[in-house]
């Protein structure tokens, strides 16, 4: 028997079976191509949240959501997030393999010289209301980099995009801690060539210029973590929003603000700020049995933020890094009491044991443990899904690119079922 075998359809109201080839990934499941299927039998296929839709073909990121595996040019996340750090987790995702030391040194080099951020976007940020949530920020200035950096914005030029790349990887940060100084009244505080990736975010986060700032190494190490934790995730929404945004040709700072605005959903990126909500409203462990009853019913409208995924039918292996980077970062703090640490604790064990969650395989996401992390180091809640956002930029970067260069890309375009109303006239004003 062939290694890929088709399958075979037979189609209600069409004379021969249909034929779908297979095609076999390098990990996972094999995926149907069903391309001619409109051609050959005048029907769609019907996949709402494209919960069996492999909508492209890509050599980033592989998971198993079974067994809980995360594969990152086939790294496993547990070593990149203990040997590796940001920076090189940022070139494997764009470049397919780990840089070696100069190839590391240059691409360090590339992005600490874009960090800073054309002088008129400072007044830009001046334009919003200071209480603006810094994801309604993000999403405005991101968009409004292609009004600044014309000479980055052609898609077919592959130095172009290279540079848009670099620019946006290097300047997240900026523009994430421009907005938590805007929105505290603070003066910006320019990047430092000095400091690593992480050490200059939390430097910009949380320095005056009236005292001297010195960057607690365990944090940015800690810093550093969350990064790698989230920066790319295969085809979830918000890269799936990138990707079909910029399929119609869009500039890249279009796509990745598109990417900001889908990402901040509570469903996907904003889950970390929602869970930290839910945290502080149960208040307290003895509250907990009530609230998994309350996840549990379907009528109350409540579900548990940061638990469930899409794909791990098995504990988020980020969850697992992220649990213990949450122990260490407290202890470091000294926040070990921290008691929304003991109330999640206390949450999940209920969770995990419950019937409901066990047969659903419901289990803590990333999201669960990093607002409890973040907060610890002093992020307001609203910066969360900004700082998802920053680390996030580079795995939508890699998947935007790798789109552009397949020579099998064509514009996004869904089709429906369509069960409204059947063509009728129109009815003028006065007989209506
Ligand atoms: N609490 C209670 N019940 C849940 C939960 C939850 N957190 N998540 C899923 N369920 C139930 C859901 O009601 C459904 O039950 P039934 O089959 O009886 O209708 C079943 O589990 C499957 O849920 P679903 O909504 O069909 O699954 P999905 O794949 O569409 O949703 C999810 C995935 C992440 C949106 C969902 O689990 C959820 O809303 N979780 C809470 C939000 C959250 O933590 N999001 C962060 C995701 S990880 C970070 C990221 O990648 O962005």
């Amino acid at each position: 028997m062939s290694a890929n075998p088709s399958a075979t359809l037979n189609v209600p109201e069409v004379s021969k079976p249909v034929t779908l080839p297979t095609m076999p990934g390098s990990l996972g499941p094999k995926v149907l191509d069903i391309r001619k299927l409109y051609a050959e039998t005048g029907m769609f296929t019907y996949d709402p949240g494209f919960t069996s839709t492999a909508s492209c073909e890509s050599k980033i990121t592989f998971i198993d959501g079974d067994e809980g595996v995360l594969l990152h040019r086939g790294y496993p996340i547990e070593e990149l997030a203990q040997k590796s750090d940001f920076m090189e987790v940022c070139y494997l995702l764009m470049n397919g393999e780990l840089p070696n030391k100069v190839e590391k040194t240059e691409f360090v080099k590339n992005i600490t010289y874009h960090t800073m951020v054309h002088e008129q976007i400072s007044s830009f940020f001046h334009g919003f209301r200071r209480d603006a949530h810094p994801m309604a920020v993000m999403v405005g200035v991101v968009g409004a980099l292609a009004a600044f950096y014309h000479d980055s914005t052609d898609i077919n030029d592959p130095h172009q995009r290279l540079i848009a790349s670099h620019r946006l990887i290097a300047k997240m940060p900026t523009i994430a801690a421009m907005a938590y100084k805007y929105s505290v009244g603070q003066p910006f505080v320019f990047p430092q060539n000095r400091f690593d990736y992480a050490e200059n975010f939390l430097q910009m986060m949380f320095s005056v210029p009236c005292e001297e700032y010195k960057v607690n190494p365990i944090l940015a190490k800690a810093m550093d973590r969350i990064f790698i934790l989230h920066a790319d995730h295969e085809q979830n929404a918000s890269t799936s929003t990138v990707r079909l945004a910029g399929s119609s040709g869009a500039n890249p700072f279009a796509c990745i603000a598109a990417g900001i605005a889908c990402l901040w959903g509570p469903a996907h990126g904003g889950a970390n700020e929602a869970v930290l909500k839910m945290l502080e409203e149960i208040g307290s462990p003895d509250k907990v049995g009530e609230v998994v009853k309350a996840a549990k019913d379907k009528n109350s409208g409540f579900r548990l933020m940061g638990f469930g995924h899409r794909v791990y039918k098995n504990y988020d292996p980020r969850a697992k890094v992220m649990r213990e980077t949450c122990n260490e970062v407290l202890d470091v703090l000294g926040k070990r009491d921290e008691p929304l640490l003991k109330l999640a604790m206390a949450l999940e064990k209920v969770a995990l044991e419950d019937d409901y969650f066990v047969q659903k395989k419901l289990y803590p996401n990333v999201d669960f443990y990093s607002g409890i992390i973040l907060k610890a180091m002093g992020f307001p809640m609203s910066m969360f899904t900004v700082l998802f956002a920053v680390a996030r930029t580079v795995g939508w970067i890699a998947q935007w690119n790798e789109m552009i260069e397949d020579p099998s890309q064509k514009i996004g375009r869904p089709r429906q079922l369509y069960t409204g109303a059947g063509k009728r006239s129109f009815v003028s004003l006065d007989k209506r």
